[in-house]
């Protein structure tokens, strides 16, 4: 673990990544002003027990979604004040055994809307016009001159004139849909809230399948919205449909997913998230034919890991105040 620096009145608390690897020298200054820091440097994200035994006598916790939150350790926590997670999502924590000991659960929303839109975008395009299979054929010299530009070489399909369905409205799907309005595509939407956009016809859920070429999942992961896409879902899909997801990987049914691609029911899908990550060796995803794979860089550029940075500092520093976070989970 890193050193620990002193800090006024006497709180503690304990951050579990450097976050130093963002460039960021003053990052945790506000912090060190109201604290003093711990700062998990360790290989790897602390295990549980490391997480319990830096965090059991801190005042805050600075954390990923890598790090799992349940009610046992905040229960373990008796001094803890301020959960603050680097993610938007926080499905890694128990924010109702927070909220029954009156423990505010930060996040950071907005920063990252734009960036995971563009990753979902890119993914949508790698999937249509299989871009990771096209450069695995030049690397791999297989594009010879005995095996030259052909007219069925690599086909793929069109986003141009295609319907985009999208699952979950929220500001990463609406993200979407601009995007998908500027490339020439339909775009119908289904979400919990009933939230309507200009250029967005909505839909129910099944109508997103049934209706839809590609489909992008943009929920966050809920009890209600674990296991959304099974097999149904995916059988409603028009034949040849694309899977993106970029949300949370708990929300599609990997194996139905890797038996519809085995299938050709889908032409291809392509996921940032998994049920479980990294990705376990033996997943039936790996296996899987005309998927594109990446390990969880939705929100992973320069700028927007140092915002999400910032506004984690900023409602970790908020908490120990007891002042209201800039951004809390409601
Ligand atoms: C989040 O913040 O929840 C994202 O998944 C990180 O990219």
């Amino acid at each position: 673990m890193g050193p620990v620096d002193a800090g006024d009145e006497g709180l503690r608390v304990f951050v579990t990544s450097d976050l130093g690897v963002l460039g960021l020298p003053e990052l945790l200054t506000p912090i060190q002003r109201v604290a003093a820091v711990e700062v998990w440097t360790g290989f790897g994200p602390p295990s549980p027990a490391q997480l319990r035994e830096g965090v059991r006598d801190a005042d805050g916790l600075l954390c990923l979604l890598t790090d799992r939150v349940d009610g046992a350790l905040i229960e373990a926590c008796p001094r803890l004040r301020v959960i603050s997670s680097m993610s938007v999502g926080v499905d890694h924590i128990d924010v109702a055994a927070a909220r029954d000991r009156g423990i505010p659960v930060g996040n950071t929303p907005g920063v990252l809307v734009e960036t995971t839109a563009d990753l979902a975008f890119a993914l949508l395009l790698a999937a249509a016009r299989r871009i990771p299979e096209a450069d695995r054929e030049v690397r791999e010299r297989r594009w010879t001159a005995a095996r030259p530009w052909a007219p069925d070489m690599l086909l793929g399909v069109d986003l141009h004139g295609a319907t985009l369905g999208i699952v979950g409205l929220g500001p990463i799907g609406s993200a979407v849909a601009r995007r998908a309005g500027g490339f020439g595509m339909r775009v119908v939407a289904w979400t919990r809230s009933g939230r309507t956009l200009p250029g967005v016809e909505a839909t129910t859920l099944d109508g997103v399948f049934r209706e839809s070429d590609f489909v992008s999942i943009h929920a966050a992961l809920t009890p209600e919205t674990r296991g959304l896409v099974g097999a149904r879902e995916l059988a409603a899909m028009r034949p040849g449909g694309v899977l993106v997801n970029t949300a949370r990987g708990g929300i599609v049914d990997e194996p139905a997913l890797a038996s519809a691609l085995h299938d050709g029911q889908l032409r291809a899908a392509a996921l940032d998230v998994f049920e479980r990550e990294p990705l376990p060796d033996g997943s039936p995803l790996l296996g899987a034919p005309n998927l594109v794979l990446a390990p969880h860089i939705g929100s992973a550029t320069i700028g927007t890991r140092r915002e999400m940075a910032r506004l984690a500092v900023a409602n970790l520093v908020a908490g120990l105040r007891r002042e209201p976070l800039p951004h809390a989970v409601a």
